[in-house]
């Protein structure tokens, strides 16, 4: 059974605490940010002898038959096999507001939306462990040695405490969490930072070791302000993530300055999130204080500054 038109969506993430430090066992919890999106939509078309992906947001497009290595490629290649379906006449097309390379997870949105997409287009419903397992698998080729987490709180669309290897973790919210998301403007590359971070790791293993582990301290902390919906608390824990991150070289001089701009504006707590080197802000903030805090951080640099709610749930569907 197959339908006209597939549709599917996704949304961003942000990791709270715990990134790098979740590539080497530790853990790390991160939420979804359902505010910015990814949509997908798949049909057949009988002109085509091929699967194109088009992303006409960025003036991209791929094909299975001249890109077959490429990353979404495989994510329809992926869910068709896990189908049993065959086609060759298949156009998929992808927009995202999500911005790509800025740590928010948008490599694993867009390929979660199309592989949704090409599910409803086959009318197949798709468990998210499934969803998050096949995400996985197009990380692994986009960005070698994925921890697991963006999958997961992608597929999942519940915040996660998050361990490599481990069952998932979901977190009930006992409060709304009020992020402001500050984007400094640079992307970054995921697997360069990661391969960074590894490169320190050989040449100083006892160094980058002892500041990994205190980042999964600080998780394992967070986890508990988060339960007990201690924002002051966790906010502290983002700010101190901060330095450590610092202290294994994936913060920058624009990064800094906004973590100090959100923090001197009121904000409980600011830090980078994801891989770093570029990429986005995250500002914990009491409601009242989000004015500030996002004036604050564009007077600093960012590119944008928006706020965002995480509410209990989180569930989109
Ligand atoms: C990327 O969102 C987070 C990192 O920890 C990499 C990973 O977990 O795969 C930097």
């Amino acid at each position: 059974m197959s339908r006209q038109l597939g549709r599917g969506k996704a949304h961003a993430k942000a990791i709270l605490l715990g990134e790098h430090a979740v590539v080497y066992g530790h853990p790390a919890i991160a939420v979804p940010v359902l505010s910015l999106q990814a949509w997908a939509e798949a049909r057949f078309d009988p002109s085509l002898d091929d699967i194109i992906i088009e992303l006409p947001h960025n003036g991209r497009a791929y094909s299975l038959q001249r890109d077959p290595q490429q990353p979404l490629v495989q994510a329809a290649a992926l869910i068709l096999q896990h189908l049993g379906a065959t086609a060759s006449n298949l156009r998929i097309r992808l927009r995202s507001q999500i911005p790509a390379a800025s740590g928010l997870g948008s490599s694993a949105a867009v390929a979660a939306a199309l592989i949704r997409a090409v599910s409803n287009l086959f009318d197949a419903k798709l468990r998210p462990a499934t969803l998050s397992e096949l995400v996985f698998q197009v990380e692994q080729v986009q960005h070698g040695t994925p921890s697991g987490i963006d999958n997961t709180v992608i597929a999942f669309e519940r915040p996660v405490y998050f361990r490599k290897g481990q069952p998932p973790c979901f977190l009930p919210l006992p409060v709304p969490l009020h992020l402001v998301l500050a984007d400094s403007g640079r992307p970054s590359l995921t697997r360069e930072s990661v391969a960074a971070v590894r490169e320190q790791r050989e040449q100083d293993p006892a160094h980058v070791d002892a500041v990994l582990s205190c980042l999964g301290a600080l998780a394992e902390e967070g986890r508990q302000a988060l339960e007990q919906g201690d924002l002051v608390a966790l906010g502290r824990c983002l700010s101190a993530a901060h330095e450590l991150l610092a202290a294994i070289q994936v913060s920058n001089e624009s990064l800094d300055r906004l973590v100090a701009a959100a923090l001197e504006a009121g904000a409980l707590g600011a830090k980078l999130t994801g891989g770093g080197r570029g990429g986005h802000v995250i500002a914990l903030v009491e409601p009242e204080s989000a004015e500030p805090v996002v004036e604050a951080l564009r007077s600093a640099g960012a590119a944008r500054a928006t706020l965002c709610r995480i509410g209990r749930g989180c569930r989109v569907q």
